[in-house]
């Protein structure tokens, strides 16, 4: 079929961008090089960047605006040379120290200066801090003291301040870090970026779920037999030990990006679509997952560690990490959820560093017909109807519904409709920071997750992450890098192939 003649009506929520600065922390790194700023240049040659906004890159490396130019013209996508001298000229450079007010002086009268230079109206702030974590709480409060979070009324122009994850480490830690944010910030100035939420297929969940009529009526125990979510990875953890040591798989992945799958698949219709009242619904969602339980925890939580096999190093192998880590680079969990839709149905999540192949998905199975007419093939023997929701490295979707093969003798078994968005996008693939950045700058935190969700879900893990410090409780099962996983996780449930 050809490119666009899928589509049967189309409609676009109209998108206005307005002027903004978008102030980059930690704009040398490798998020802003490999990512954000890639992203912005995308939406700039979508003609989605206010032609007054600016780009402002803050960090400690020696650039000035003329050679960070430079430098990104090396790793920006090839275009129309014209166009990338363009976007370029929106980009400036500011060197200095996260903890030096001289610095923020500095960045408020470049600030000032920019607002004069073509904008009709003021223009509003967006930063950025593409930065380790531990620094939120020293720039936050220079931004306020150097009075670059101040609104003049409330939102207009606005100040708002976008972060990446982890926001804390534990109920205790995340709870304080919000206290803190909150002196210099309120909730709607905060952006709390979960990639995995800028995803099209994660996107679409809510368009699937609420478009359409057919699936919200068998979205329930009594159709659904089980959820699966996988987010397998085939890299380790590469050059980032120092950070995942201290965080472990269940910090880095479960709390935040499965967390996030499983509620938007999960949670009830919001009454509008609105970022309060879908995070709302994502809110009570997260609330109503049972509490793991404090004994016999590994019957419903496996840990596992990668360990060397073939040419592939182990866990503990890998430069610096401690030759006796125990930190968990696998966690495959059942999840229970108390409410009426989904009383009974079990939700199985995993996610891995260093397995077989790279694959996210959400796959929903439904449960045999009631009684086959079909006999003597039995409703147990067909092979169960399955939607997948393909979240990488493929997006797309498939449904396998029992189908009568081709032929004369009566045949049937399992077929699958399938689509792909790099087909349906004639190719092209979106970045999750597209759709993300986008949104900070036009002030829509539908897909930004929210202090009480952060809250919540830390509640829900804190109590694993707890029960194990202690050694009598719940093995650390090593399994071949490479594989899928340990085959301890297969307690759990009959896993989808990786
Ligand atoms: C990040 C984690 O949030 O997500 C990484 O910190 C992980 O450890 C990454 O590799 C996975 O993202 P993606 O988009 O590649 O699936």
């Amino acid at each position: 079929m050809e490119n666009g003649n899928y589509w049967r009506g189309n409609f676009c929520l109209e998108v206005s961008p307005t002027p903004d600065i978008l102030v980059i922390f930690g704009a040398s790194g490798d998020l802003a090089r490999r990512k954000l700023l890639p992203a912005i240049y995308n939406l700039f040659r979508r003609e989605l960047l206010h032609g007054d906004s600016h780009i402002v890159g803050c960090a400690r490396h020696d650039y000035d605006t003329a050679s960070f130019r430079e430098l990104l013209r090396g790793v920006l996508p090839p275009a129309e040379p014209e166009q990338l001298e363009a976007f370029l000229q929106r980009i400036h450079y500011l060197r200095g120290d996260y903890g030096d007010p001289e610095s923020y002086r500095q960045l408020g009268a470049k600030l000032e200066e920019l607002g004069k230079l073509d904008a009709a109206m003021p223009l509003n702030y967006t930063f950025y801090l593409a930065t380790p974590s531990s620094l939120y709480l020293t720039i936050v409060p220079q931004l306020s003291a150097a009075g670059l979070l101040k609104e003049d009324f409330e939102g207009t122009p606005w100040r708002h301040v976008v972060m990446e994850k982890p926001f804390g480490r534990d109920t205790a830690s995340a709870q304080e870090l919000d206290l803190e944010l909150h002196r210099y910030l309120k909730e709607r100035q905060i952006y709390r970026i979960d990639h995995y939420l800028g995803k099209e297929t994660v996107q679409n969940i809510l368009m699937l779920r609420f478009a359409n009529i057919i699936f919200e009526p068998i979205w329930n125990q009594h159709y659904i037999a089980k959820v699966e979510i996988t987010a397998a990875e085939e890299i380790g953890i590469g050059r980032r030990a120092g950070y995942f040591e201290s965080a472990g798989l269940l910090r880095d992945m479960f709390q935040n990006h499965m967390l996030e799958m499983l509620s938007m698949v999960a949670m009830e219709m919001p009454g509008e679509f609105s970022a309060d009242a879908i995070r709302d619904e994502k809110l009570k969602l997260i609330r109503a997952i049972r509490p793991f339980p404090q004994k016999n925890l590994e019957t419903v939580l496996v840990r596992g560690q990668y360990a060397a096999a073939g040419d592939l190093a182990g866990y503990r192998q890998e430069e610096g990490v401690a030759a006796g880590s125990t930190t968990e680079t696998f966690v495959a969990a059942k999840l229970l959820i108390d409410n009426w839709r989904w009383r009974g149905v079990p939700f199985f999540l995993r996610s891995g560093k260093r397995l077989k192949r790279r694959l996210s998905e959400i796959a929903i199975t439904f449960k045999a017909v009631p009684h086959s007419i079909f006999q003597p093939i039995r409703a147990q023997d067909m092979t169960p109807d399955t939607l997948v929701l393909s979240v990488q490295p493929e997006e797309g979707m498939s449904l396998t519904i029992q189908a009568k093969q081709p032929g004369p003798k009566l045949c049937m078994g399992g077929l699958m409709m399938h689509f792909n968005y790099a087909e349906l996008a004639g190719g092209e693939s979106f970045e999750a920071y597209e759709r993300l950045l986008l949104d900070a700058m036009l002030g829509d935190q539908t897909l930004f997750i929210r202090s009480d969700i952060i809250a919540a879900s830390w509640r829900l893990f804190t109590p694993v992450l707890e029960a194990w410090r202690n050694p009598e409780c719940c093995p650390l099962e090593l399994y071949p890098a490479g594989s899928s996983g340990p085959s301890g996780a297969d307690r759990l449930t009959e896993w989808r192939e990786l």
